[in-house]
């Protein structure tokens, strides 16, 4: 593992690895490294890159009387950990090195920005996006790694990546748990082994969630309400939320189906704890884990099939704007299965109330997958021989086709 305190070291690092023709998979994180960490830094190889982390507590994200002075910090288990996970490169900024100065430029996501976790901590976004575009200009990464725990800060930075066109592929990866079910934060350094037990209340939470669903419940608010309740009776909890939303815009669906976000945040003792589980929640059957990015060839094919899908809905649907075509695509993105009236079901729902999200589509032949989405579009009369009356009925923040 080699470690750089400043810019010029890591430029000289990064080019060094480059030119003996490796792909850079970066891991921005906050320090105090664990499993969850360890994951992140072993997809990124399985991924053929080479693993480069960043270690940086960043100020820019933590609200005033929030934890940064007391943040948790312990550089030499870091990079001990670092190097047992495999990590090659550790850019550790010296004092200004990566935030020389106070931003003036604020990247804001208002949509996105202004729900969830950042109901309590306000700006803490634009504080993550400050500093992670940074990384992404100055390591210039084929891919970034996120984790699936912070379900926000994923469809930020998903976005931010999108919009900004920075040419960096934003990766999430499955949130790794204790084997009594805690997701694994640093921030669990300041449970007592009391205030530890009373966290698993939070996955307990999102089971009863889960739960509800399984039953047959599809109204993300009664889903929403059974796991507030749930955190509410638990000892020494304080819940701050429960929600029942899309993972990609975080607003909450008219009903329950394809992709599907239960996330909840409570504070136990002096901890604020946040916890999610994503699913992929078919018209008929058991919902599945909902898988956004799965690894190494898996990922790759699945990522070429997004593609090609586009390509036939651009091919096929021109009238479309770019825009809705996306919508389409990520509303079908990480479904353990693709069956065609769920499928259908999803369009319909994307055409009658803007886009979902993202799906993944386990081991289709891609032309297959092409034909059975388009089917299933013209059978849900999605798109068909008049696609500019129905794509007038896409709702309001979705762009229109270019007639
Ligand atoms: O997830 C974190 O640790 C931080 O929010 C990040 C992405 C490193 C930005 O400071």
């Amino acid at each position: 593992l080699r470690v750089v305190r400043d810019r010029r070291a890591l430029a000289q690092a990064l080019a060094e690895l480059r030119a003996a023709g490796n792909g850079i998979g970066l891991v921005p994180t906050m320090g105090y490294l664990h499993a969850g960490h360890g994951a992140l830094l072993a997809r990124a190889a399985e991924d053929g890159l080479l693993p480069v982390l960043s270690i940086f507590v960043n100020p820019l994200q933590f609200g005033a009387g929030e934890d940064f002075a007391r943040y948790p910090r312990d550089e030499a288990g870091d990079l001990a950990a670092a190097e047992r996970f495999g990590a090659v490169l550790a850019y550790l900024p010296d004092g200004d090195d990566l935030v020389p100065e106070r931003p003036e430029v604020v990247i804001r996501a208002p949509a996105l920005m202004r729900r969830l976790d950042a109901r309590a901590r306000p700006g803490h976004f634009e504080g993550v996006a400050a500093v992670v575009v940074r990384l992404w200009g100055i390591v210039r990464p084929d891919a970034a790694y996120f984790g699936e725990k912070d379900a926000q800060q994923l469809a930020v930075v998903r976005r931010l990546a999108r919009d900004l066109a920075v040419g960096v592929r934003v990766v999430g990866v499955p949130t790794v748990r204790d084997a009594d079910g805690l997701a694994l934060s640093s921030r669990n350094a300041y449970l007592s082994p009391g205030e530890r037990r009373q966290a698993l209340a939070l996955r307990a939470a999102l089971a009863v969630g889960e739960g509800r669903i399984a039953a047959g419940e599809r109204r993300p608010a009664a889903v929403a309400e059974a796991m507030r309740r749930h955190l509410a009776q638990a000892p020494g909890v304080t819940p701050e939320y429960a929600e029942a939303v899309g993972p990609d815009r975080l607003d909450r669906p008219r009903r329950i189906l394809g992709r599907t976000l239960l996330a909840v945040a409570a504070r136990v003792g002096t901890a604020r704890l946040i916890d999610n589980v994503r699913l992929w929640v078919p018209l008929d059957g058991p919902a599945t884990p909902l898988v956004d990015d799965p690894p190494g060839e898996a990922g790759r094919r699945a990522q070429v099939a997004r593609r090609r899908l586009e390509a036939v809905l651009a091919e096929r649907a021109p009238q479309a704007g770019v825009a809705w075509r996306r919508a389409v695509c990520d509303a079908l993105r990480g479904a353990a299965a693709l069956d065609g009236p769920t499928v259908r079901a999803v369009l319909a729902q994307v055409v009658g109330r803007g886009p979902l999200g993202t799906v993944r589509i386990g081991g289709r032949d891609l032309d297959e997958l092409a034909a059975v989405v388009w089917d299933a579009m013209r059978s849900a009369s999605a798109i068909s021989k008049e696609p500019s009356r129905k794509l007038g009925e896409i709702p309001k923040g979705v762009p229109r086709p270019q007639d």
